[in-house]
């Protein structure tokens, strides 16, 4: 038994996401789990306690910039899994504090530019203290994280090699932005417009690679529409991808690039086979470029941003438990090995909507799998499929209502 107080505090039980996060927890986690809910406001942490039934669960009290308390936090647990974003503004304090104190992390980030910074700054204390630090562990960017791996592990088995080449893409979901998710949309656009090397992140196919291993065959994401034959449809840009391409890229470089340094993967969104799948096509490329300038533009300057965030969904919102239930997500993978002309093609469905009940169930068991000392590897920051593909691959269909499967 562990000389800490806690297997694992939930940061942020009070926020939508946190909220399902904690149900999940509680009804999927071993009896013996010791675990805390934690936030800045004891009142609403009681009452989320009690509405989980659990009116004696431990509660952790404390603000996320206070460092010495984020310090003490971290050393009090095993593992912290958090729902405090938008991360760039309030999670570096938590990052830093678990990397000093040899404690595994996972969170929800999106946010590249504060993904890169992380590494940067705590890869070294990380891989001293042990701890594991998980970035992405929601919609953004599981399904494809894992759906690459175990798309990998198919060919691997049926065709005695990888594929060179892995096509992803988005075939349909059903569900609706979260106040917290869009809080932090505006911040990356933000930062875009001001901060250059932000900008360079954006503007680099491996920008969440090792130093050292940023290179490779992969361009940027295309913005114009393009007749798929692989998927038989259309398809345009898809918003996630520069998160999700980097993340993937990163777990094929942590785990010593196992599909060939020539390896690549694109993805994309499907928007149908006619001539109306066409044109949604390229105006989510018109869309997504205009719309990505004026609203980096917006919420850059504060007046403007704070005019935007009126507007914008409000941070602890989300959608109700039926349009949670009546969502879903399916992504397919197209894997082809060109020199044995060898093809597979897989996918990944979700049985909730992608941003709230597919995600929270997503890092809930992320975080269970960390407690239960699932992830083989040492300290650093990893990325879910390199650290955690087995144990997410098993416990993922079982317990979160994501399934991965093969077509062919
Ligand atoms: N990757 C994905 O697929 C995905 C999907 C959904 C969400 N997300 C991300 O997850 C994050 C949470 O989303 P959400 O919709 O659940 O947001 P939310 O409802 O606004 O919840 C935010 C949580 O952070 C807490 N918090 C804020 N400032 C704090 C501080 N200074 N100290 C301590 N706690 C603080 C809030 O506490 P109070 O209750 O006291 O305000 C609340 O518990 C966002 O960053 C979002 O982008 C990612």
């Amino acid at each position: 038994m562990s000389d800490r107080s806690y297997d694992l505090v939930l940061w942020g039980a009070t926020g939508f996401t946190g909220r399902l996060v904690a149900a999940h927890i509680r009804d999927h986690a071993p009896a013996d789990l010791r675990w805390a809910l934690g936030g800045r406001r004891r009142d609403a942490l009681d009452g989320v306690a009690s509405d989980l039934g659990m009116p004696d669960l431990p509660i952790v009290v404390a603000d996320a910039h206070d460092r010495d308390v984020m310090r003490a936090l971290a050393a009090d647990t095993r593992v912290v899994c958090t729902t405090v974003g938008p991360y760039a503004v309030h999670g570096t304090d938590l990052v830093a504090a678990c990397a000093e104190e040899g404690t595994d992390y996972c969170d929800l980030t999106g946010e590249l530019q504060w993904m890169r910074r992380m590494i940067d700054a705590h890869q070294a204390d990380a891989e001293a203290s042990g701890a594991r630090i998980l970035h992405a562990c929601g919609f953004d960017s599981i399904p494809f994280d894992l759906g690459v791996v175990f798309t990998q592990q198919v060919m691997q088995d049926r065709h005695g090699a990888p594929a060179a080449v892995v096509h992803g893409r988005l075939k349909a979901a059903r569900g609706a932005a979260s106040g917290g998710t869009v809080a932090s949309m505006v911040n990356i656009l933000g930062e875009a417009v001001t901060d250059s090397d932000t900008r360079s992140l954006l503007r680099d196919p491996y920008g969440l690679n090792p130093v050292g291993e940023r290179q490779g065959p992969d361009g940027l994401e295309r913005m114009l529409p393009q007749r798929d034959d692989d998927f038989g449809a259309w398809s345009g840009p898809f918003p996630m991808s520069p998160v999700n391409t980097r993340v993937v890229r990163r777990t094929h470089a942590l785990l010593g690039h196992p599909w060939g340094t020539d390896f690549r993967y694109d993805e994309a969104m499907l928007t149908g086979s006619g001539p109306v799948g066409a044109l949604t096509a390229a105006g989510i490329g018109v869309g997504m470029s205009v719309g990505g300038v004026v609203g980096g533009l917006l919420s850059a300057a504060a007046p403007t941003r704070k005019l935007l965030e009126r507007v914008l969904p409000d941070p602890g919102t989300g959608p109700s438990p039926d349009a949670q239930e009546k969502g879903f997500f399916d992504v397919r993978f197209v894997a082809e090995d060109p020199a044995s002309g060898t093809t597979l093609r897989t996918r990944v469905l979700g049985d909730r909507d992608p941003g709230y009940g597919a995600t929270s169930r997503m890092l809930g068991e992320t975080a269970l799998a960390l407690a239960a000392g699932e992830a083989t590897v040492g300290g650093g920051h990893w990325t879910p499929g390199a650290a955690l593909g087995d144990s997410l691959l098993r416990r993922l269909p079982a317990a979160a209502g994501v399934t991965f499967t093969v077509l062919d």
